[in-house]
């Protein structure tokens, strides 16, 4: 509970040393099944701060009513043990009961932002996102909090709330881990068979075939070609955004976009994407 989390504040002298300026801590939330996505994350959180803090919390808000909230998974004893190797110094990890109380009335909205791309096919998630993440923030008051690439969209609006509530603490992105074969790094890839995982590296690949590209045409072009050699792939969406706003990009956008897709292969749903320059 909070007084608890003040206690180890105190025990590994953050509190202290943060309001004396001395040291500071860095945050990287995280829903637990710790992978070595999450690890560069909290490698990252080292070089930005002298303490990391990783929050395990698998948030209930952020969760439609026929997602995988009850199978999500859940490994907590490995997570504490990735946590003590990489040199964490708090892991906060509330039950569900003291982070919402059966009542609670007031929480983040995503706005416009949270009910496109991502948000038209997941509604509300990225409300729960926000909602849960400024809990996080207000409760372990973090001087840097570090969020991975792989969720683009939900990186971009962290950022938003960061700048639109005025958040005193600095968001910064790290990039998406891959395994070696292109499939990006992600605690549902444990649920796919053989045969989905083999369906699953199109996801990548398409990502990879765009990017190549030179024309916002070609690039959405090229990636569908991908995809739709995937039978056993069931496309959510593929799409060019502006990475601030995740506004579709014209075909006369100059500067940095993003390419991401979303699919399900058999019951499990990926998402991933890549960073292209036009
Ligand atoms: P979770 O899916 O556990 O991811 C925690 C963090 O790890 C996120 O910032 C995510 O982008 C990052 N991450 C996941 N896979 C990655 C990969 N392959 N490479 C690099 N980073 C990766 O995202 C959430 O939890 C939740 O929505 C949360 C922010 C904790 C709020 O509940």
């Amino acid at each position: 509970d909070r007084t608890e989390l003040v206690k180890a504040r105190e025990a590994v002298g953050i509190g202290e040393k943060v309001s004396s300026g001395k040291a500071t801590l860095a945050l990287v939330p995280t829903m637990g099944a710790l992978h070595e996505g999450h690890r560069s994350l909290v490698r990252l959180a080292r070089e930005k701060a002298d303490h990391v803090a990783v929050s395990i919390f698998v948030n209930p808000l952020q969760f439609g009513p026929t997602e995988d909230f009850s199978r999500y998974p859940r490994t907590f004893d490995a997570d504490l043990e990735i946590c003590a190797a990489e040199g964490v110094s708090l892991v906060f990890a509330p039950a569900a009961e003291t982070m919402y109380l059966p009542d609670r009335q007031v929480g983040v909205s995503a706005g416009g932002m949270g009910a496109i791309v991502e948000g038209a096919f997941r509604p509300g998630h990225l409300d729960g996102v926000l909602t849960v993440v400024l809990k996080l923030f207000n409760l372990v008051q973090p001087d840097v909090a570090v969020f991975g690439q792989k969720d683009a969209q939900q990186l971009a609006m962290i950022r938003r709330m960061a700048v639109d509530l005025d958040l005193p603490i600095s968001i910064v992105g790290a990039p998406t881990i891959r395994e070696a074969d292109g499939l990006a790094l992600s605690s549902r890839n444990r649920y796919l068979s053989p045969n989905d995982r083999r369906a699953a590296l199109a996801l990548s690949r398409a990502l990879f075939a765009g990017a190549e590209q030179r024309t916002p045409g070609e690039i959405r072009r090229v990636a569908h070609a991908v995809l739709e050699g995937e039978p056993s792939l069931n496309l959510d969406y593929l799409v060019l955004v502006n990475p601030a706003t995740f506004a579709e990009v014209g075909e006369n956008h100059a500067g940095e976009a993003i390419l991401a897709v979303a699919a399900k292969v058999g019951s499990t749903r990926l998402i991933d994407n890549v960073i292209v320059t036009l």
